[in-house]
């Protein structure tokens, strides 16, 4: 298979990158790979919003710009920071352009919430479903476009590299099992997230990091991947690894967090109290959580008004009675979990990796903004600047005779016997609960080394096993898992100096 411009995920990075080839290339052709259901990504579960500066009254770039900029602890790349927040309100008016509906006020201006870190209310959203929203509407629009094609429940397994060039990627066809390659002139990685090494995140089953996992394998460039953001306020739900979120939207909208004695203790951490930046919140939480030796803290809705909480966050409420949660009455209990990874495949500000004619957009890559932590809402932002500047790259680049012929070994596929399910499924779970157990919101040096060594051994099983059997999606995607374990955990053993979401204790 050929294309002229491949897309791996069909998030909003993938989409929105793809939208625009497609618009300014009417003859070329754009191919979106994609794992799952094209609508399956993290993107669809994003509740939230989008943070842009549209109050031109109270708010301002240069807040935005400075409220980045403290959350991600002195980590972030100036610069980009600058240029993502003054891109926002273009980028969103091609989403809303697109048929993206956004909460709208009486008057009929965009409704503005507010999320931990922010000075300001700027957090456009939808309800409390603003990814299902955006996800709908642009995969709706890319549907309409005759030169995109998708190609669903088909698996990125390696990218086609030589020489430091990219030429495309192998996929697997889940369906029949066999592995194709596609050679592009110019291969986008917007594969998303990681949240699923960890045995509790709000991310969905498809976050196993592969893009990461394959950049990695062609050695590109890749940073800051200790910088694991952890979300204060998932529902605790002891026995489910996706966890449903309580959106920071509804701290924004005044709940207090308390302990199981109902004391408000987030103001003894931080004057901004329930709104402080995340690692704060998440901290503090996982503070009280060993002083109490209680499984999870509350959030308190009671005193909101009700209705209005009922019309904003829709989902939310309902989620919660569906666990027995009424939260006019109930207080809901949360706990923090894995939720964004801030570090990722390293890019230039034109969205472009180390390696030739490979970019990166979206979660999976690392543009500099977020430092040593993402502050709210800057995700959805991040992945719609960067998808714009990979095509003001592209758009002025000629395609090249990048293609290159590649004979698949027969290994790949005849080999007839696949490993066991369960075999997977067990090696799977032991990964999350060691990097749960080891590194999370706080680490420490004794328990990083176990962890590494305990991974080194694991990628070795998981060399044998691929030599043996017949490889699936399960199985590439616990190996793409152990392959960004690693350097997460290497990292963080590298790290001596504590910053945003990483913290690591001496231990005695
Ligand atoms: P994704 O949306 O995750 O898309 C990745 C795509 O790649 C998927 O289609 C996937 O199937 C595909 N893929 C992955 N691996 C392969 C492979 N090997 N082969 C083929 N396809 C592959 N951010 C905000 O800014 N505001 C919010 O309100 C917000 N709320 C959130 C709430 C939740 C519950 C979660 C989980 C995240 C939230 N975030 C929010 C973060 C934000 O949603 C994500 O960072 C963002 O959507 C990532 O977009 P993406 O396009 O990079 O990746
Ligand atoms: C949320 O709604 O709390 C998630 C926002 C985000 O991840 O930016």
């Amino acid at each position: 298979m050929e294309t002229d411009y491949l897309i791996l995920g069909s998030g909003i990075a993938g989409l929105t990158v793809a939208l625009k080839l497609a618009q300014e290339f009417p003859d070329r052709k754009i191919l979106i790979v994609t794992k799952s259901n094209a609508d399956e990504s993290n993107t669809k579960y994003a509740q939230g919003g989008i943070a842009v500066v549209i109050d031109g009254i109270d708010d301002d770039f240069e807040k935005h710009i400075n409220d980045t900029l403290v959350c991600g602890d002195g980590l972030c790349n100036r610069e980009v920071v600058k240029m993502v927040v003054k891109e926002g309100p273009k980028r969103l008016k091609e989403l809303i352009d697109w048929g993206t509906n956004f909460d709208l006020t009486i008057d009929g201006n965009l409704d503005l919430a507010k999320e931990g870190g922010h000075s300001n209310h700027r957090v456009v959203h939808h309800k409390d479903q603003t990814g299902r929203e955006i996800e709908r509407a642009i995969l709706a629009e890319a549907y309409q476009k005759k030169n995109i094609k998708i190609l669903d429940f088909h698996f990125a397994t390696d990218l086609i590299t030589e020489s430091n060039c990219c030429y495309g990627t192998l996929v697997l066809d889940e369906k029949n099992g066999r592995i194709i390659p596609i050679y592009a002139h110019f291969t986008i990685l917007a594969t998303g997230g990681i949240g699923q090494l960890y045995k509790q995140t709000t991310n969905p089953l498809i976050a196993t990091g592969d893009g990461i996992a394959m950049a990695i394998r062609t050695n590109a460039i890749i940073k800051d991947m200790e910088f694991i953001q952890f979300h204060p306020t998932a529902l605790y739900m002891p026995k489910a690894t996706s966890t449903f979120l309580i959106s920071e939207a509804v701290r924004g909208f005044g709940a207090s967090l308390k302990t199981k004695k109902g004391r408000r203790f987030m103001l003894d951490y931080d004057a901004r109290g329930e709104l402080a930046s995340r690692d704060i919140v998440s901290r503090s939480i996982e503070t009280e959580l060993k002083k109490s030796e209680n499984p999870c803290v509350y959030l308190d809705c009671t005193h909101l008004d009700i209705l209005a909480f009922k019309n904003h966050f829709p989902t939310i409420y309902e989620n919660c009675l569906l666990s027995g949660i009424d939260v006019t009455k109930d207080w809901i209990p949360v706990i923090p979990t894995q939720h964004y990874l801030c570090g990722g495949i390293s890019v230039d500000k034109n969205g472009m990796t180390s390696v030739e004619n490979l970019f990166a957009c979206g979660e999976c890559s690392h543009t500099g903004l977020h430092g040593a932590n993402r502050l709210a809402s800057n995700s959805l932002l991040e992945a719609l600047v960067y998808s714009n500047q990979i095509f003001n790259f592209l758009k002025k680049t000629d395609l090249k005779n990048n293609t290159k012929k590649m004979i698949i070994s027969d290994d790949f596929t005849c080999k007839n016997k696949s490993l066991d399910k369960k075999i997977i499924a067990q090696f799977k779970e032991d990964l999350q609960k060691c990097m749960q157990k080891n590194v999370g919101i706080v680490r420490n040096n004794t328990d990083l080394e176990k962890t590494l060594e305990q991974l080194l051994i694991w990628e070795k099983e998981c060399q044998e096993m691929e030599s043996k059997y017949r490889v699936t999606k399960d199985f590439w995607e616990l190996k793409n898992m152990i392959t960004v374990s690693i350097p997460i955990v290497a990292f963080s053993l590298k790290r001596t100096e504590n910053k945003g979401s990483f913290f690591k204790e001496q231990k005695l």
